[in-house]
């Protein structure tokens, strides 16, 4: 069995409706576990992302999937508090030859969300895990999946509450994708 966490921040619901599509999509393979993980503000004390059993769950999956808003041009601070909690893992390189991979919203069409997942992919590569991202062409998918032409991970964009449910559509793509990759990893892991 293959486990893939969705960890993710959100404040008015966008990112989380994204991740709760993502967990569909991982859950949609067999042979995977798909777990959502939610960064909170309120573990954040001082500057600092204390919620250890958070990162300890991270540490036994086999990948896991970054979200969060875009929040003037880059992740919001509540993720980049957790990223910097994580490292510790980063010294001992712990989280190394996991899969990961990375979505986000903004509620412009181009209002910088790819700042964002570069900032997923940088940590990733700290962290020794392989970047996964989109294989759909912009403009090329028959019902309009990835609709925004990233293909570096999922970009959304939301006026309010309501995402696009194409948006949705694709998240479940990426979550089934990283889900298929993560199955023969853990497989080949068993194995060897
Ligand atoms: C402080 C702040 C900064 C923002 N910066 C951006 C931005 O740079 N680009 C953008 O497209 N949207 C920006 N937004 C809009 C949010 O990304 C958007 O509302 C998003 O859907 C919020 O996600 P959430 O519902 O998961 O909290 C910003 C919103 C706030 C509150």
């Amino acid at each position: 069995m293959a486990t893939i966490c969705v960890v993710n921040h959100s404040i008015t619901g966008t990112t989380s409706r994204l991740a709760e599509s993502v967990l569909e999509g991982l859950d949609s393979v067999e042979g995977c576990a798909g777990r959502l993980l939610a960064i909170e503000g309120a573990d954040i004390v001082d500057g600092r992302y204390g919620n250890e059993a958070v990162l300890h769950a991270l540490d036994g999956c086999d990948a896991m999937i970054f979200g969060c808003p875009t929040f003037m041009g880059g992740p919001s601070a509540q993720f980049k508090a957790f990223a910097d909690a994580s490292s510790d893992r980063w010294e001992t390189q712990r989280w190394e030859g996991k899969l990961c991979a990375g979505f986000t919203v903004g509620s412009s069409p181009s209002g910088d969300q790819l700042a964002t997942l570069q900032y997923f992919t940088v940590l990733g590569a700290q962290h020794g895990m392989l970047w996964v991202g989109i294989d759909i062409p912009g403009g090329r998918d028959p019902d309009g999946r990835n609709r925004l032409g990233a293909q570096l991970g999922l970009v959304s964009q939301s006026n309010g509450t309501l995402v696009p449910e194409v948006d949705l559509d694709t998240a479940r793509y990426l979550g089934a994708r990283v889900a298929r990759k993560a199955r023969v990893l853990a497989a080949r892991e068993r194995d060897a």
